[in-house]
Formats: structure tokens, C-alpha cells, sequence
């Protein structure tokens, strides 16, 4: 008996777990869009099946004629699983597990495959349909971005499959062509092969995700081109070659260039830079087509160890962009991107690593257009190799070659005539193989005019800059002074940070000391904060929705949540942190002798774009503005420059300058006026309030205490009443719901300290009551303040005292036991009952901590309780206001309110529920307001650091336990 086997799938669907890129499909080439020739766009909805396996419906639905009258529809750019309600399946995010088993190229049975078709005339002024033949003549169709492989049909005609996600793949197609009822049918399988080569860390989106286009080739266009445009800063010119597969000519009307394709031209020019971003508008024209260009003039070299462009070193103060949308995920619109770009813009980031594969590639226009560095990396990542040390590693295996290279050549091809972009990235989390080296050699033999990067290649044999991740500060440093080692190549080379500061949650903590460190050490080119945004899914359920919302199987929560800016674009904190941080132009100096030092850190501009304004505070409130005169330095330059005499010269409170650099015209990409960077030096300190204790607490015979303004519950020593305004809870408190930072990733080595926290039992601390004593002067309230189980604790001290009019709170910690982590926070907590409105001096208008206080500006602010909140994506601690001399909170816009001076300045944060509903919060949904506003004030807090995928705080931020006082004055307003 003879027993018959078939692989599986059946042969005819072998491609999609074949190694190779695909088959049918042009050659890569530019990506452009002509002035004239025709062109149709197949976005829209289309027809839509959805079956459970890659084999489970013939192709029988690609003919002309098929009836698909009863399928659904999708919207195409787009991701199934993104619509139709649940109906099609949803979205699985791992970071760098593979969701399914890792057989290379083997993929599993169950493989989603969708069935998209769409039916389409051409246009009446199809120009070949016009013609009295009616025939289609040369057409090419593309596909910008198909998630992740596959197979297309022109009426009924199999063109071909293919695979690479975020790549271009085109078809000639002009012969298939009819003037009406064309069908065009793509089969789109979620797992294949490629599969295997895009183990990015984001949602696993399958999709025909990017836009479907016809393109009408007229005889006599070219299908490629490459514009070199290079800059010679010591002359000032620019030299300008446009090589071209069809000859033509090169029309640069600002430049009075018109010469022929392939030959070089030399004249002077405004070169392109980030800060600059000079474009030309040329034109190409061929026999058949013209082509509209925008040429940017640079010249990107390893120079002195250094990457330089246009002769000088840059710095990269860069983020690493993943392409979201909350409801579109990776399908994004123009006005999506450019909302990024002008986002980026406007916080001062002037590079953006497309981590990790090619944007649309409108994105890379915008970047030219208002100026971006870009590293553009290549669709690439095997990352889940690692949990097999790597063996079967695809980019070390021969047979994989040529989709490696197929995945070079279509980005290179496709984004090469972007002055933006001044490095290629190999791909990210790779590991290392020969495969990397192929790609490394393909592209430096097709464009030499640009460096490489990769940062799994640790000894940099194919890249032109070390480049690393999450390294800290102190490797940062050793790294900036050469004292690294490694290998003598690496030695050589320009670092950067391709990811540092992990944005997820609240945080990144610690960004100003990372840019001391890249702006102290020549060698140190910047960095790319990890990352751009928050890939939150609008949910209904959630508000935004994370791994495992969606029953997966596998999946890594929230870690898909680390963004500077939250799910639905709005900035968060760490926006406005690294904003503060990277400003372009620091000014530093002296508020007493009125001089201010401005030094321009522009790698290329001066500051002739820029406007200079003071401003004079007197305890926060501001009594005089002005313009100030600055000269248009040029980068790199510094100047002193004096400020006015001080509008009044108040000596007995805290008075203060702001300077700001604000725009000083309209620009493309912010208004006059717009903040740049600023500055606050002191005048006259903050004096120290005193409180003179003049009254006696009483003891009345219904068990409550009197003393100055205030009432005590007698049995607890606990406050009731300060004035009119009732508090409850008044207590120690050193428990903050732990961020994301203090979690820590499971796989990190050092110490977590949000595990260790939670372990010794700091979220349930117990107060015992030991004394409330009374004396002349002074209500004492005597407490121990521990977990159970454990012989820790904060032997804490109240000490209440008034001058009648207002009430004064010494608190004196003293640590039992062998402390060996930090604390949360330390300060008290208490509980009002009407309150909604909070204004203050101190720090704002937004967040802060310790180590991301430096976009924390002083000033008189004002708020509501719920818009103090910072929305991270999974609830955890968030909104405390830094160096808080004051606050006032009550019912407002008319308070009565309870005002609080701090000894010295503190932490505040106000919230509707408590830091342990916070905690047991998944999201934000789950956060009921209820009637008591709990206020935090606190001596200390802990620093966030990024230990969620990097180091923790820095020593200097971390909150150690040790003998602690700290005090707070309380009274009552009523204006
Ligand atoms: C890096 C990786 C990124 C992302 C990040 C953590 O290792 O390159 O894709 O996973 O860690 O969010």
C-alpha cells in the first residue's frame, strides 16, 4: 500500500513560506509622483474575504465576472484586522516573540488570508484609452505597503507575489489593461516567510496597509532616476547630476541649470540642511513625461571620526518613529504624518530614525520639505532568534540572501533622492550574519553618498558609526572619552544612541544628563529617544487598548505603549521634557548682576530667526516683559547679554527673570511667537515663612482639639477642619502607584525598584498611634509607620503648631531597620471634600520629577483637579507639579480654599481617587472619580529614570531613606 503525502500548504501556495522575495515584480526604483502622466488611485473600499488558512479558497475570485455579491468590505489603505467589528480577526502585539513557532520558513495552517478585490474603469483621458485604439499602452501598478505577502491578478491574469511589508512592490500592467470593468484581485496572507524577517516590536497588522496606484508609463519616461546633489562648503557650490535610465533633461530654474541627464553640473548654491532645509524645485524631462524634483544640496561624510554634513559635525536630537494611528494603525493619511513632522518640529527634534522600515514615503517628503535628518531603516528584524541564541538566524543563512538584499535595494531604490536622509539602517535587532554584510556591500557599491548604521553590530564591521541602545549614562560618558575599548575600527568611529530614554509611561527620566553627556563629548552624535508614540488601539472598552486587550495567546501588555506622545498625538510630559532639553539655544546666568549668556548650539542656522523676550516676576506674578537684543550669532557662538534694570526691585520675596527665544516670524512649521527655548534666573531667593506658635491646644470635652484655625479628632491626632474646609486622612505617605520606570522589564538585571517596593509591603503600610500630647505650643502626634512582616519602619512625628491664623505641620521621620531601597515618594497625604480647582506657584504648567523637571517652568498656574491628570495609557503615578512653594486648593473659579506653603518647595499632586486605586487601575477606564480629591504633598520623590528598557534613575534622584523633616503651612482663603 502506498501512502501519498503532500506538504502543506498545497504547491501552488509554496510561496508564501519560499525564502525568496517574490516574483513578477519590476525591479525597485524611485518613488515619485510625474506632472503629467496619468495616474489612478485604487484606494477605497474594496470587496473582502476572509478565510482561516491560506489554502481554503481557490483563485477562481481574481476572473472577470466572479460574483462576490456577498463578501464584506474593507477599507483599503488599511488593516483588516482593524475593521469589520471583531469580524476579521484583531491585532496581536508582541515585542519580539514570534506569535507563532519559529520553524523557519515554515508559518503555522492557521494563517489568516484575506481575498481584496477591487473593480475599476479607467478614466476617460486614460491616454492610451483615447486613443482610437483604446488601448491601455504602458501602465505600471503599485503597491506601497502589503502586510505581508501577496499574490496579485489583473484580470484574471496571475502578475505575480511578493513579500517585504513596507516596501514598494510595481507591476507592468498596461497590457492586461481594459478601458472598463478591470479587476484586480490580491490574496493577502497575515504569516509567510517574510514573517520571519519583520519581528518588529509593534501590533502584527496584516493588511493592504499603504496606497494601490495605477501608474500610466508614456513611451519616452524614465522608470528610474537618481538625483546627486552634493555641497562643497568650502566653495559654496553645489554640484547637481541627475542620472536617468531615459535620457533627458534637468530644468533647475533657480539655478538657471538646464543640462542633460548624466551630466554634472557645478554652481553656487543654499545647501539643505535640517535647520536649513533649502529646497530647488527642478524639473526632469524625458521624451514622454516630466517629473517634478525638489533637490536638496548636501554632502554627508565620516570625517575625524565624526559624521559631518556640509563640512560640519551634527547632533542628532532624534526620535525613533514608528507609523501609528489609533484607529488606522500603520495606514496613515498626509495630514497624519505631517501633524508628526510639525510635532517634531515644534519640540525641537531635528532627526527621526524610521524605526523600524520605511515610512510612506510622503513622510520622507515632508522631512525634506521642513527639515529632518533621517536614519531610514530597512524592513528588517528577526529579533525572536534570540530565545534560541540565535541559530537558524535568517540574516546568517545564504538562503535568505537575496530577500535581504531585495529589501535593501527596494528601500534604497525607493527613498534615494531624499536629501533627508543621511544614513541607511541595515534593519534593527537582527543579530549578525553575513546576510547584514551582503546588504552593507549592495548598498555602499549603489550609494556611496550616505553612511550606514546597524546597532547589533557591536564591532561595527559594516557600519560607519557605533551605535547602541539604552546604554547609561556612565557608559555614555566612558564611550564620549574613548575609554571603551573595542575593536580598533569601532574606536574610530562617531557614537550615537539609536535608542535611548524609554518613554513609556510617565518619564523618560534622566534626558538633561544623557545631552550634558552628548553635548560634553565631541564623539557623541545624539540620540534617538525610543520612541515617537504611544501604539494605543482606540477601543471602546479601553479608551486605548494594549497587548492582551485582545485575548492573545502571547503578548507583551502595555510595552507597546512608549511614546512621547500619547496615542492620539497629544504631547505627553516627556515631549515637553526633551523639548526643554535639546533646546538649540541655551542660555544660562545670572539674575543678580543681569546678564545673560545665549550660545547658539544650531549646528548650521544663526539665530536671525529668532526673537528674544524677558520677562519679571515678583513671587511668581509677572510685573514687567520686554524685548531683548540679541545678535544674530552664528552656531556655535555665545554672547552675554544684559537685561534691563529690574521693573521693581522687591528684595523681601522670590523675583525672578524668564527669558524665552521665541520665533520671530511665521515660519512653515510654527507661528511668531512660539516658544523655543527659555530660561528662569533668580533676582531675589524665596524668604522662608515663619510661623510664630502663639496658640495653646485645647482639649474639648467632645473629643476634639482646637488649635489655631483648626479643629483634630482628639482620639487620632488627625486634622478634621482647617477653617471652613474639611480634611480627612491627613497622614505620611510614602506609596506612589509604580510607573512603568519603577516596574522595571522583567529581564532586567539591576534592581527593580517598583518589585522591591511592593514586596517589602510599601503599598500597605500601617500606622500605628503611639501619643497625641498636648503642650503650651504645640499639638504632638507620635506614630510608627510599617508593612507587616517586617521590621521596617518610618517612626513618624507630627507636630502641629499656630500663630492663630494659620496652622503649621512639622513632620520628623525617623527610619527603623536596614533600609536598602528608596522610597516611592515621602510626604503626607490628605483627603478634601469639596474641591475642584487648584492654583499655585511652583512649577508647571505640566508634570514633574526629580529627574524630568526641567520643562518645569516657575510661574502662577492655574488648573482643575482633573486636568492635572497626565493620561499615560495604563494608569500609574502622574500630574505631581515640581517646587511648589505655594498652592490653593478649593472650589473655584470663587475658592474658599485650603492654601499650603511649603517650608521649602514641594511636590503636589491632587487626584479623585487614591494612589492604590491608581495602582489596581489597567486603564484609564477603570478610574471612577470619586467625591474626596486626594492631595499629595511631598518632602522627596523618587526619580523616574527608564529602567522599563534602559537604566534606572541616577543615584542623585533616588529618594534614600534616612532622618527626614519637612514642614507645611495650612490656612484657610476665602478670595
Ligand atoms: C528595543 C527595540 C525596539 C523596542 C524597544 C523597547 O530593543 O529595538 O523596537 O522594542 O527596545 O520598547
Amino acid at each position: 500500500m502506498s501512502v501519498r503525502t503532500t506538504s502543506s500548504p498545497s504547491p501552488e501556495f509554496s510561496y508564501v513560506e519560499d525564502v525568496s522575495p517574490g516574483s513578477g515584480a519590476l525591479p525597485p526604483r524611485a518613488w515619485y509622483a510625474s506632472s503629467d502622466a496619468a495616474s489612478l488611485s485604487l484606494n477605497g473600499s474594496w470587496r473582502f474575504r476572509l478565510s482561516a488558512t491560506a489554502d481554503a479558497e481557490d483563485d477562481s475570485f481574481a476572473g472577470r465576472g466572479y460574483d462576490c455579491g456577498d463578501w464584506a468590505e474593507v477599507a483599503v489603505p488599511g488593516h483588516w484586522v482593524l475593521q469589520g467589528d471583531g469580524a476579521f480577526g484583531a491585532p496581536i502585539y508582541t515585542n519580539h516573540l514570534y506569535p507563532f513557532p519559529v520553524d523557519p520558513p515554515r508559518v503555522p495552517t492557521r494563517n489568516p488570508t484575506g481575498d481584496h478585490l477591487r473593480h475599476f474603469d479607467l478614466p476617460d483621458d486614460w491616454p492610451d484609452v483615447a486613443d482610437a485604439k483604446g488601448a491601455a499602452g504602458g501602465a505600471v501598478l503599485r503597491f506601497d505597503g502589503v502586510e505581508s505577502c501577496a499574490r496579485v491578478w489583473l484580470n484574471g491574469t496571475d502578475i505575480g507575489e511578493f513579500k517585504g511589508s513596507r516596501l514598494p512592490h510595481e507591476f507592468t500592467v498596461g497590457h492586461l489593461l481594459k478601458p472598463t470593468g478591470n479587476v484586480l484581485a490580491v490574496r493577502v496572507h497575515q504569516w509567510s516567510a517574510g514573517s520571519y524577517l519583520e519581528d518588529q516590536d509593534q501590533w502584527w497588522l496584516p493588511g493592504i496597509f499603504r496606497d494601490v496606484t495605477l501608474l500610466h508609463r508614456p513611451a519616452g519616461s524614465a522608470l528610474d532616476f537618481f538625483v546627486h546633489a552634493s555641497y562643497d562648503h568650502r566653495e559654496g557650490t553645489g554640484t547637481l547630476r541627475v542620472d536617468s535610465d531615459v535620457d533627458g533633461r534637468i530644468l533647475v530654474p533657480g539655478l538657471d541649470i538646464d543640462v542633460e541627464t548624466g551630466q554634472a553640473i557645478t554652481v553656487p548654491v543654499r545647501p539643505w540642511t535640517a535647520e536649513t532645509p533649502y529646497l530647488y524645485d527642478a524639473t526632469l524631462v524625458t521624451p514622454g513625461e516630466r517629473v517634478p524634483l525638489r533637490i536638496g544640496f548636501r554632502t554627508v561624510v565620516l570625517e575625524d571620526g565624526l559624521i559631518k554634513v556640509n563640512g560640519r559635525a551634527i547632533l542628532f536630537r532624534g526620535v525613533n518613529r514608528h507609523e501609528w494611528h489609533p484607529e488606522h494603525g500603520r495606514a496613515l493619511d498626509l495630514e497624519t504624518m505631517r501633524e508628526d513632522v510639525l510635532l517634531m518640529k515644534r519640540h525641537n527634534v531635528n532627526a527621526v530614525r524610521t524605526s523600524h522600515y520605511p515610512p510612506h514615503p510622503a513622510f520622507l517628503d515632508l522631512c525634506d520639505e521642513y527639515g529632518l535628518w533621517v536614519v531610514d531603516e530597512c524592513d528588517l528584524e528577526t529579533h525572536g532568534f534570540t530565545e534560541q541564541a540565535w541559530r537558524d538566524n535568517p540574516v546568517d543563512d545564504d538562503r535568505w540572501t537575496p530577500a535581504l538584499l531585495d529589501r535593501a535595494a527596494r528601500m534604497v531604490e525607493r527613498d534615494k533622492n531624499h536629501p533627508s536622509i543621511v544614513m541607511w539602517s541595515l534593519g534593527n535587532e537582527a543579530g549578525t550574519g553575513r546576510g547584514l554584510t551582503a546588504m552593507a556591500e549592495w548598498i555602499r557599491g549603489r550609494d556611496g553618498s550616505r553612511l550606514i548604521h546597524y546597532e547589533g553590530d557591536w564591532n561595527c564591521r559594516d557600519t560607519d558609526v557605533y551605535s547602541r541602545m539604552y546604554a547609561d549614562h556612565a557608559e555614555v560618558d566612558r564611550i564620549g572619552r574613548g575609554q571603551d575599548g573595542g575593536p580598533a575600527k569601532r574606536r574610530q568611529l562617531p557614537f550615537i544612541q539609536c535608542e535611548y530614554a524609554h518613554a513609556m509611561g510617565n518619564g523618560p527620566g534622566g534626558l538633561a544628563d544623557y545631552q550634558r553627556l552628548f553635548e560634553a563629548h565631541e564623539r557623541i552624535q545624539g540620540g534617538f529617544v525610543w520612541e515617537w508614540i504611544d501604539h494605543g488601539v482606540e477601543d471602546e472598552r479601553y479608551g486605548f487598548a494594549y497587548g492582551g486587550d485582545f485575548g492573545e495567546e502571547l503578548h507583551d501588555g502595555n510595552f507597546v505603549c512608549d511614546g512621547l506622545v500619547f496615542p492620539d498625538r497629544t504631547p505627553s510630559p516627556g515631549l515637553l521634557e526633551y523639548k526643554k532639553v535639546v533646546e538649540p539655544v541655551r542660555m544660562e546666568g545670572d539674575g543678580v548682576d543681569g546678564v545673560v549668556r545665549i550660545a547658539n548650539r544650531h549646528d548650521f542656522a544663526d539665530l536671525s530667526a529668532l526673537a528674544f523676550e524677558w520677562s519679571y516676576e515678583v513671587d511668581g506674578e509677572t510685573v514687567g516683559t520686554g524685548v531683548l537684543t540679541v545678535p544674530a550669532l552664528a552656531p556655535g557662538d555665545s554672547a552675554d547679554v544684559k537685561l534691563p534694570e529690574p521693573p521693581v526691585d522687591v528684595r523681601q520675596t522670590e523675583t525672578r527673570w524668564t527669558v524665552r527665544a521665541v520665533l520671530a516670524g511665521d515660519t512653515a512649521w510654527g507661528p511668531k511667537g512660539h516658544v523655543v527655548a527659555w530660561v528662569q534666573l533668580w533676582r531675589a531667593p524665596r524668604q522662608l515663612i515663619g510661623v510664630t506658635a502663639r496658640r495653646r491646644p485645647v482639649l474639648d470635652g467632645r473629643g476634639r482639639i482646637t488649635l489655631g484655625p483648626a479643629v483634630f479628632a482628639a482620639r487620632t491626632g488627625e486634622p478634621a477642619t482647617v477653617g471652613g474646609i474639611d480634611v480627612i486622612g491627613l497622614k505620611l505617605d510614602a506609596w506612589r502607584a509604580p510607573t512603568d520606570n519603577d516596574e522595571g522589564a522583567p529581564w532586567q538585571p539591576d534592581i527593580r525598584h517598583g518589585v522591591l517596593w511592593r514586596k517589602l509591603g510599601l503599598h500597605r503600610m500601617q500606622h500605628r498611634l503611639d501619643a497625641v500630647e498636648l503642650s503650651d505650643d504645640a499639638l504632638t502626634v507620635r506614630t510608627r509607620v510599617a508593612p507587616a512582616a517586617s521590621d521596617l519602619a518610618l517612626r513618624t512625628v507630627y507636630r502641629w503648631t499656630s500663630d492663630g491664623t494659620r496652622l503649621k505641620l512639622a513632620v520628623s521621620v525617623t527610619p527603623e531597620g536596614d533600609w536598602q531601597v528608596p522610597l516611592p515618594r515621602l510626604g503626607v497625604r490628605l483627603g478634601l471634600t469639596a474641591a475642584d480647582r487648584v492654583r499655585w506657584h511652583g512649577g508647571g504648567p505640566g508634570e514633574g520629577y526629580p529627574d524630568t523637571d526641567s520643562a518645569s517652568m516657575l510661574g502662577r498656574w492655574e488648573s482643575s483637579v482633573d486636568d492635572l491628570q497626565t493620561p499615560y495609557v495604563r494608569p500609574q503615578e502622574n500630574g505631581a507639579r515640581a517646587d511648589v512653594r505655594w498652592a490653593e486648593i478649593g472650589r473655584g473659579p470663587d475658592f474658599p480654599a485650603l492654601r499650603v506653603e511649603g517650608g521649602l518647595p514641594f511636590w503636589f499632586t491632587a487626584r479623585r481617587w487614591t494612589s492604590e486605586q491608581l495602582d489596581a487601575a489597567r486603564h484609564l477606564t477603570d478610574l471612577t472619580p470619586g467625591d474626596t480629591v486626594w492631595v499629595n504633598l511631598d518632602h522627596g520623590q523618587q526619580g523616574i529614570g527608564s529602567q522599563s528598557c534602559g537604566p534606572g534613575p541616577l543615584p542623585r534622584y533616588q529618594l534614600a531613606v534616612g532622618p527626614t523633616e519637612f514642614s507645611f503651612v495650612f490656612s484657610e482663603i476665602n478670595s
